[in-house]
């Protein structure tokens, strides 16, 4: 594009006779001129390129004015003189003009930035985003606590496990019945019958071999922790899930410790007038095994009708039981010395029960409209 194409870009109606510039005869008329059209156009321009464009249009070497001085030349000898003057006071006039407009432009575009920079301290700040404890943590701290009140510690341990701990120690060898309660998410998944074969743990009770394995009783503990199952999913079953486990080890602990222990908790998580039930129950690591239940808080036992307990006054929470004795000789206690209880739970049905949320999927769904909630 030619240069002065450009240049009517920016001086709106531009003075056409410049685009094909040659020397002119010149008068004191055209050197007024000159001045009064570059004047007009200075005025309208607003930044440092139009200005320089403007700058060779009028001053550069083949510039209105350089025209002028050039064919000073074709005059008369007597106007040559006083014309010759007026053009060099006409480019002194130009060259101070334009000066004073670059400075002009300058402070303008400061301003203008200074303006957009700068900072209202008035103005009201915007609110900041609270986050909070997503649900399940809130409702693990809360099991843990409930527990710690009562001489509890807390403990965690390995999500990825070995076979060893997740059914060895727990009284579950290979081939037992109970391997398939749990559909297992092998790490090594090809060879899962080999002697050092890992999975992503399916219950926390592994840290119970591996707590005792540690210390000798007396032992109180409970172990929070992420459990994974190749489950089919539904409202009640996430592959991907909590559970908090608990075990107490030491010397003449009885069932009625554990049942004291355990309704202690549910008192705490579910109110003062709770009753609890124990039932039969079967876990390998256990003997004998329960499932505790509470009495309903919603329909308060009554069952009829009642959409939290299913018609049936009371709500299954944990599996419980007194350790078995070969686990207890599997860590290398004298089991006519010590004795113990356990007991797992999984917190997200504790809080779908607490906050009547129906599906478990829920919790891991990533979803703000439930998690704000909490
Ligand atoms: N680990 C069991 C499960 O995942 C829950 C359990 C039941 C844990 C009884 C225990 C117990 O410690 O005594 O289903």
């Amino acid at each position: 594009m030619p240069r002065d194409q450009n240049l009517r870009d920016y001086i709106p109606g531009g003075i056409l006779s410049l685009t094909e510039p040659s020397i002119q005869r010149p008068s004191a008329q055209s050197i007024e001129d000159i001045i009064a059209a570059a004047s007009a156009e200075l005025e309208s321009i607003q930044d440092l390129a139009a200005l320089d464009q403007w700058r060779v249009l009028y001053l550069g070497r083949r510039g209105a004015l350089t025209m002028v001085l050039r064919g000073l030349a074709s005059i008369e000898v007597s106007e040559r003189k006083a014309v010759g003057a007026l053009a060099n006071q006409a480019k002194t006039t130009l060259e101070d003009r334009l000066k004073e407009r670059v400075r002009q432009v300058n402070e303008e575009s400061l301003k203008i930035s200074e303006n957009r920079d700068r900072l209202d301290v008035t103005l009201p700040g915007r609110p900041a985003l609270k986050g909070s404890l997503h649900p399940t943590t809130q409702i693990v701290r809360e099991i843990c606590d409930a527990f710690v009140a009562m001489g509890f510690g807390v403990v965690e341990g390995p999500e990825v496990e070995w076979d060893h701990y997740n059914f060895e120690m727990l009284n579950i060898p290979k081939g037992h019945p109970a391997r398939d309660m749990w559909n297992t998410l092998w790490v090594d998944y090809d060879d899962p019958e080999k002697e050092k074969a890992m999975l992503l743990r399916t219950h926390t009770s592994p840290m119970q071999a591996r707590v005792m394995e540690s210390r000798e009783p007396p032992i109180r503990v409970v172990v929070p922790g992420k459990c994974y199952r190749y489950e089919a999913t539904d409202a009640t079953h996430e592959w991907h899930f909590y559970q908090v486990e608990g075990l107490a080890v030491g010397e003449g602990i009885t069932f009625a410790d554990l049942k004291g222990t355990l309704y202690e908790f549910a008192r705490r998580m579910f109110g003062e007038e709770r009753k609890i039930r124990f039932r039969c129950d079967y876990f390998p690591f256990v003997e004998p095994g329960v499932d505790m239940s509470i009495d309903c808080f919603a329909c308060q036992g009554d069952g009829d009708g009642c959409r939290i307990c299913r018609d049936s006054g009371w709500i299954e929470i944990m599996g419980a039981g007194m350790i078995h004795p070969r686990v207890l000789e599997g860590v290398g206690y004298d089991v006519e010395k010590y004795t113990g209880f356990a007991f797992g739970m999984g917190p997200e049905r504790i809080a779908m029960l607490k906050y009547g949320i129906d599906d478990i999927r829920h919790f891991y769904a990533n979803d703000l409209r439930f998690l704000r909630q909490f």
